[in-house]
């Protein structure tokens, strides 16, 4: 089947209604309508489909074994992203099955396409949590005690998933059997397309981490507190939002605060706390560091003057990830020459990069738009990029 109509029988699953695009969290019902989708499509090819212990999926073209050939992706999204990034992935690995499969290949090692868990950290907060846990980036306890908005934590999300938190963690005899890795991904940019080609091979992925500033204020009536009277932590909070934006500038870092939540939350009530999220992001740890340590001087002086606290939490760090340099001379050579690209994206391939030989495929993306319902993918590049990805199966798998 096309990569293309196997996307479109995702098309209704998971539709954000406020935003638009789509909100598929870990373990919510649309995220779990998808591990049922993917589970039907990789069984009705004949693979062997299992979860693994955190509650990413497997699907096997001839068993487990050692230096197995691994594509996939994931299938959750921010809240209302768009509808490539991750599914376009998994939908290219069950096409370029398809196309191998349509020649009569077969594999002459276990060839396996994986489903990411919580790839985007929309509901615990840290991103790749799968890929994490399975590595051991991230101990068992910290995953399993992170909370997402509504109080539950990850431990009581995978076991209601019919995992088991005990069993979670580094997973060596399973990382340690994947020979290579490459994960199929729209590109979340315009570089395809200042370019005119439909596919290239990744270069790296930019350092990345996220952090929680929590300004504790005084909560008090909006009109009947004078302004000398207020500790509004909402203040600290929108200054640090503007200084974050100037840091990144000064540091040629990139800073976004996506998400900034007074508590309680009312239009006459002067916030009694703000949690604000930082994403920064650069090229080198040592800028990234340096834009974190500004901004917590800032929040800190702006906290201060309005009579607040604040409190600086990081939540994720993933240091610049370099793809491996053999996988990318034979990709571009067996791919027609194709481009190479960096991305300021982070992938979960970007978590094996330091365990496993990998590498990544990017599709043009005509609007350039990602994390936004407006990312798109024309099916022909899905079809090129499947053929792309298919060569690349067909080589390492022989
Ligand atoms: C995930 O796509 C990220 O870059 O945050
Ligand atoms: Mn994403
Ligand atoms: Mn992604």
């Amino acid at each position: 089947m096309s990569t293309s109509a196997l996307l479109a029988q995702l098309d209704d699953v998971g539709r954000d209604p406020r935003r638009g695009g789509y909100s598929r969290h870990v373990f919510d019902p649309a995220e779990r309508d998808l591990r049922d989708w993917f589970g039907e499509q990789a069984r009705a090819r004949g693979l062997d489909v299992h979860a693994d212990r955190n509650a990413n999926l497997w699907a096997w073209w001839g068993g487990p074994g050692p230096d197995a050939v691994v594509t996939g992706s994931h299938l959750d999204s921010v809240p209302g992203g768009g509808a490539f990034d991750g599914p376009l992935g998994v939908a290219a690995a069950l096409g370029a099955v398809d196309e191998l499969r349509a020649t009569g290949f077969q594999p002459g090692r276990p060839l396996a396409i994986v489903v990411f868990a919580e790839e985007e950290g929309g509901r615990f907060g840290v991103p790749c949590l799968g890929s994490r846990l399975l590595s051991g980036s991230i101990d068992r306890d910290t995953a399993c005690a992170l909370r997402d908005q509504g109080g539950t934590t990850f431990a009581e999300a995978l076991r209601a998933a019919g995992g088991d938190p005990a069993r979670a963690g580094a997973d060596p005899e399973l990382l340690g059997g994947i020979g290579k890795f490459v994960e199929l991904h729209v590109e979340q940019g315009r570089g395809l397309v200042d370019l005119g080609r439909p596919v290239a091979v990744a270069t790296s992925i930019l350092g990345h981490g996220r952090w929680r500033f929590r300004f504790r204020g005084q909560g008090n009536h909006a009109g009947a507190t004078p302004l000398e009277d207020r500790s509004d932590p909402m203040l600290p909070a929108a200054r640090t939002v503007l200084a974050a934006r100037e840091a990144a500038a000064r540091h040629e870092a990139r800073a976004t605060v996506g998400r900034l939540v007074p508590n309680p939350g009312g239009t006459n009530v002067i916030a009694s706390s703000t949690d604000l999220w930082l994403d920064a992001r650069a090229p080198l740890d040592t800028t990234t560091r340096a834009v974190v340590a500004e901004l917590t001087a800032r929040a800190e002086e702006h906290a201060r003057a309005e009579g607040c606290r604040v409190d600086v939490t990081e939540e994720s760090y993933s240091p610049t990830a370099h793809f491996d340099q053999g996988l990318r001379a034979e990709l571009t050579a067996l791919l027609d020459d194709a481009p190479a690209l960096a991305t300021g994206a982070g992938h979960d391939a970007g978590v094996l990069s330091t365990r496993v030989p990998t590498s990544m495929l990017f599709v043009r993306n005509p609007t350039g738009i990602s994390h936004a319902p407006d990312e798109h993918a024309e099916p022909a590049d899905c079809e090129a990029g499947t053929a792309a990805l298919a060569r690349v199966l067909r080589r390492w798998a022989a």
